[in-house]
Order: C-alpha cells, then sequence, then structure tokens
C-alpha cells in the first residue's frame, strides 16, 4: 500500500530514503483536470504517453476525464484493463497493421490519425469497411514558441492535408484534422494561427469537417518561465471557434498531457558526492529526469534537510545522473544555496510529465518507490533564480 504523508520533507524526516521517491498528489491532478475539462469547449482526451500511473488516470477520471489519447496498444489496453468502456483515440499517425486490427476489432477503436497516403491505404486494407471510422489528418504545425517541438517528425502539408481529407471522405469514413502546435507552448496565439491554416485546409478540402483536434502543448511553470494562465489559452481557442466559424457538428477536442499532470509531482532525490559546483544525485536522464534535459525545462529543486533549512547563498550548479555513462548529465545553471553537502535531500518540483514513463533500469539503477503527499505542489517562484537574472524571465507570450 503507498504510504501518504504530509509532505515530501515530512517523508524524508521518517524515511530518509536511499531511492529517489515520488511524491504523488492525487489531489492536485484531480482539480487541474476538473480546471482544465470545464475550461475547454469541447472533449479534453488525456495524452496516455505523459504519465500512465494508474493511480494518476485515477485522478484524472475523478477530475472528469473521460477521453484518452493512446498511441499503442499497451496503452489503449491498459486504459480498457482500468475504465469500463473507456473512449480511447488512436492519436498516432503511423501505426504498425497488427495493431490497427487488434486496436479496432479487440477494443472497438474507431479513431484513428494519420498523415500519409500509405497509412490511410493501410487502415483501409486491414479494416476493409471505414465507415465506421474517424480518420484524423495530421496538419503540419508550425514552430512556434514551443520548448519542445513536435512538427518535425510527423503532420502533411497543407495540399496534402486537403488531399487525404477528400480521400478519407472518398473511402467513406469521416474526416478529422489535427495538429500540436508542440509541447510547452507559451504562446496562446499559436493555437489561434493553427486553427486559422485548420480552417484553411478545411475550405480547401470542401468537406464536412466531423472533429477539429486542437492538440497538446499547454505549459506549466518551470524556473524563468511563467507562461500564460490557462484562461489566456482558452479565450485564443475561444476566438479561433468563433473566427472560423466552427460548426457545431464538428466536435473539438483536445490532447493536453502536461498541463494535466506535472504538479502533480514532486521527486525526492539524494546527493551522493558534491564535487565543487557539481551535484552527483542518485536519479537522473536515464532515470526520471530526462526531460529536463531540454533547454527550458528547468524543473524547480530545494534541499530538504531534516531538522534544518538551508540558508546558503544561491550559486549555479551542474547536476549528474547515477549512472556511468557522461550522458547521464544535466548541466546547469541549476541555482540552489551554497551549503549542499553529501546526503543532502533535493525535492525536484512540477515533476509529473514526462518523468516516470521515460524512467530505465540503465546499468542497475531503475529503483524507486513512490508515496502520496498531502501538500499542494512545489511550483517556482522568482527567487529561485539569482537578482540579476530575474528581469530576463520568459514571463508570457510576446506573440499576443
Ligand atoms: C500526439 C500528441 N498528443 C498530445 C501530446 C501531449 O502533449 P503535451 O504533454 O505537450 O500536452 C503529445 C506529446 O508528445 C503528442 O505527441
Amino acid at each position: 500500500m503507498t504510504q501518504t504523508f504530509s509532505t515530501p520533507k515530512a517523508m524524508v524526516e521518517e524515511l530518509r530514503p536511499e531511492v529517489p521517491i515520488h511524491c504523488l498528489r492525487p489531489h492536485v491532478i484531480r482539480e487541474t483536470a476538473r480546471r482544465f475539462v470545464q475550461a475547454f469547449p469541447g472533449n479534453a482526451m488525456y495524452a496516455v504517453k505523459c504519465n500512465n500511473d494508474r493511480r494518476v488516470l485515477r485522478a484524472l477520471y475523478e477530475g472528469g476525464v473521460r477521453h484518452f489519447d493512446t498511441a499503442s496498444i499497451a496503452e489503449i489496453e491498459q486504459i480498457h484493463d482500468q475504465f469500463l468502456n473507456p473512449n480511447c483515440y488512436y492519436m498516432h499517425p503511423v501505426k504498425s497493421r497488427t495493431a490497427i486490427r487488434e486496436s479496432y476489432h479487440r477494443y472497438g477503436m474507431r479513431t484513428f490519425s494519420l498523415d500519409h497516403h500509405d497509412e490511410l491505404r493501410k487502415l483501409r486494407e486491414e479494416l476493409g469497411d471505414l465507415s465506421q471510422t474517424t480518420l484524423v489528418v495530421r496538419l503540419e504545425a508550425v514552430r512556434a514558441q514551443a520548448v519542445c517541438d513536435l512538427g518535425g517528425k510527423f503532420g502533411a502539408p497543407n495540399d496534402l492535408a486537403a488531399d487525404l481529407l477528400r480521400e478519407v471522405v472518398r473511402l467513406g469514413a469521416k474526416p478529422g484534422l489535427t495538429f500540436h502546435v508542440g509541447s510547452q507552448c507559451l504562446s496562446p496565439k499559436a493555437y489561434l494561427n493553427m486553427m486559422r491554416r485548420a480552417a484553411d485546409v478545411w475550405q480547401q478540402s470542401g468537406v464536412d469537417l466531423a472533429v477539429l483536434d486542437i492538440g497538446g502543448g499547454f505549459p506549466v511553470a518551470y524556473v524563468g518561465t511563467f507562461p500564460p494562465d490557462l484562461s489566456e489559452y482558452m479565450a485564443a481557442i475561444a476566438e479561433g471557434v468563433q473566427e472560423i466559424a466552427l460548426p457545431p457538428t464538428t466536435r473539438l477536442m483536445a490532447e493536453p498531457g502536461r498541463a494535466m499532470v506535472a504538479k502533480g509531482y514532486s521527486i525526492v532525490v539524494r546527493v551522493m558526492l558534491r564535487r565543487d559546483n557539481q551535484l552527483y544525485l542518485n536519479d537522473g536522464s536515464y532515470g526520471s529526469l530526462m526531460d529536463m534535459k531540454l533547454d527550458g525545462i528547468d524543473l524547480p529543486i530545494r534541499i530538504l534537510r531534516p531538522g534544518g533549512e538551508a540558508t546558503g547563498d544561491l550559486i549555479s550548479y551542474d547536476l549528474f545522473g547515477p549512472t556511468c555513462d557522461s550522458v547521464d548529465h544535466l548541466p546547469g545553471p541549476y541555482w540552489l544555496p551554497d551549503d549542499i553537502i553529501e546526503g543532502d535531500w533535493l525535492e525536484i518540483g512540477q515533476a509529473g510529465a514526462y518523468t516516470n514513463v521515460l524512467h530505465t533500469g540503465f546499468n542497475g539503477f531503475g529503483d524507486f518507490a513512490s508515496v502520496f503527499t498531502e501538500d499542494e505542489g512545489f511550483e517556482p517562484t522568482l527567487e529561485m533564480l539569482p537578482k540579476t537574472l530575474r528581469g530576463k524571465l520568459v514571463h508570457n507570450d510576446a506573440d499576443r
């Protein structure tokens, strides 16, 4: 059974853990999901890839999430195992033939994404009759103030997308359009711009659109990044719906991942060695901290010292994970008090997204445990940066 503590610090005081500890806050995930589901004027599908822990999925469900963006048979199977008659959508544009058949016949999958004529051919060959399906064409996204660009791998240019939409209809399926503006997208206007492009493609194709899915990408606060409030994203989306005159018969959908779950976790790690400004931790990029390798994903960090507080001046550190591989390095600057010593515990906040799902056991360092904590989460503040850097922050959307 998962133990519950009031805070990560209380957990450290009691357990003094040697392995990384994932502190889960289902109540925070539940409320975050509730806020998103209520604010979004359509169906919010949770992107299961972001964090597929059963306790997280349960909290999302309790928060009102009823739709799941699944990208593999294993994810579809997991959602079916946990929920009765769930609404899953196969939003991976490249699927194996076996996965197409199995998802359709075994799990009742009826919505698939694609961005190429050959994928459409695969769907037709494997499923035969497409009349029960909605086939959602993924549109190529332009890079727009997102930390993690997803445009290079998937997405059809406008002409191809319009052509695919017409072909989808010719084959008897319902047509949809989708895009992904990139993960941790700092610009609400990116959604409006992509909705305008989707509308161009839709007009060009001349079809009646059954689905417009505006993807994921909704951001959270990290050190030095304080994105616009969710309400500004929702306002941009509402403006898009109005401007492109989206018919009520077109179902609006979104695929949030990061914004739903980041705040619901902290990861508590231990300092195994300090060498000058380099901290060697018991977790790293082969463990749960891979996402921190991306510029702009600076998770907040603080010292948890049983019976004491850290008081030193902020200095810049580099972090290293526990494996022997030099790739296991999170280059700084991570601004932390100068008095960190071997044996200290560090809490890494905003850690619910793309952490446990990327965890490996490489080099024998895969162990971690998890607990529940009752606090409200650990978000970054301005004080986590030295004064000289505070004026140079990404506060909001330069593009508005
Ligand atoms: C197709 C698709 N949808 C949704 C997401 C979730 O994105 P985010 O976590 O940025 O909201 C991703 C992330 O990679 C994705 O590839």
